[in-house]
């Protein structure tokens, strides 16, 4: 493999952790909530775990592309046991992965590898979209206080 694609395949195994950790968490916190019958919140995580997956697939599908292994390994993350500290823990998953992608973004650029670019740039809208979503619950919970939030997720 040419040192450059070997590069944006360690690059792409390194987001792929990223992904794959946010899609199982996400899935733990669903399952928890679920359990505690917030049945909007619940449905709305199962959403995003799915929608986890699907960038996870993306990139997995871009390193097979480029003949390279696919390394399906997940950090370790506590995934919190009341919808607060779900919120809190979705919000910083989402900030650590626009943080690490922001300079992911401009290596595969600077490598000329457009094409990772797109699927890089496609899953970071994601990554904002999930900050500012998250964002949004926390400052309902602060506006309208945690017990009408949980009311309002029933
Ligand atoms: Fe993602």
């Amino acid at each position: 493999m040419a040192k450059k694609i070997s590069a944006i395949v360690t690059l792409l195994n390194k987001l792929l952790v990223i992904e794959l950790t946010a899609s199982d968490v996400y899935w733990q916190q669903y399952s928890t909530l679920k359990d505690l019958r917030y049945r909007r919140l619940a449905k709305h995580r199962k959403g995003d775990a799915k929608e986890e997956r699907g960038h996870a697939q993306r990139l997995i599908d871009r390193i097979l592309q480029l003949d390279g292994d696919v390394q399906f390994e997940r950090a370790t993350v506590d995934p919190g046991m009341d919808v607060a500290a779900i919120l809190r823990v979705g919000l910083k998953l989402e900030i650590q992965a626009r943080e690490v992608y922001t300079p992911a973004l401009a290596e595969v650029m600077a490598a000329g590898d457009h094409v990772t670019r797109d699927i890089l740039a496609e899953n970071q809208l994601a990554n904002e979209e999930g900050v500012h979503w998250h964002e949004q619950q926390l400052r309902l919970i602060e506006q309208m206080s945690l017990a009408n939030f949980l009311q309002a997720q029933l």
